[in-house]
């Protein structure tokens, strides 16, 4: 995985200081945008969730350059989140409103840069997480069919 390990880490760094702003448009944004996907978290509770999402996205930026221990933990991830009703279509969803936070979190100080290294890092995320998956042929044929 080539990704740009010194914009991610610093522009995380900066996120790490609004953390609780950061998530709270995260999830805000999600549901604002994307209502579908709110029946997933009907039993969560979320103050909680936050703080596991946040604390996930630090242990990526902090194994960029141990590529071994962040795959066998993002394809463990992407399991679990076969069982809490998670589809493949779901991920673009977080991926835009993650991008999305970012930039409304980071303000002036998210660049077209910043922008392609997270673009970059959630393909990536999201490809090691399905990979740890076993989804049913129909579920990945509707899938390529509604992308196109
Ligand atoms: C970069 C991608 C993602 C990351 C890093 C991430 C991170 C996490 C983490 C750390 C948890 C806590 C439970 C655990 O560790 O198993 C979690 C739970 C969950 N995530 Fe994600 N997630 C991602 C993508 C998604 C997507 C695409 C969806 C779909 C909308 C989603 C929906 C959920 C739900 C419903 C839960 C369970 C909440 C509960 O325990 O009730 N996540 N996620």
């Amino acid at each position: 995985m080539a990704l740009q390990t010194e914009l991610l880490t610093n522009s995380f760094d900066l996120l790490r200081e609004n953390e609780a702003e950061f998530t709270q448009v995260f999830y805000g944004t999600l549901f604002t945008d994307y209502p579908q996907v709110k029946p997933l978290f009907s039993n969560t509770h979320m103050d909680e969730q936050a703080k596991k999402l946040f604390a996930s996205l630090l242990l990526v930026v902090n194994n960029l350059t141990k590529p071994d221990a962040l795959s066998s933990a993002l394809k463990g991830l992407g399991t679990r989140h076969v069982k809490y009703g998670v589809l493949p279509e779901h991920y673009p969803l977080v991926g835009s409103t993650l991008l999305k936070s970012m930039a409304a979190t980071l303000k002036d100080q998210w660049t077209p840069d910043i922008e392609a290294a997270w673009t970059d890092a959630y393909g990536a995320i999201t490809e090691i997480m399905l990979e740890g998956t076993d989804y049913p042929e129909e579920v990945l044929i509707s899938e390529s069919m509604s992308a196109t």
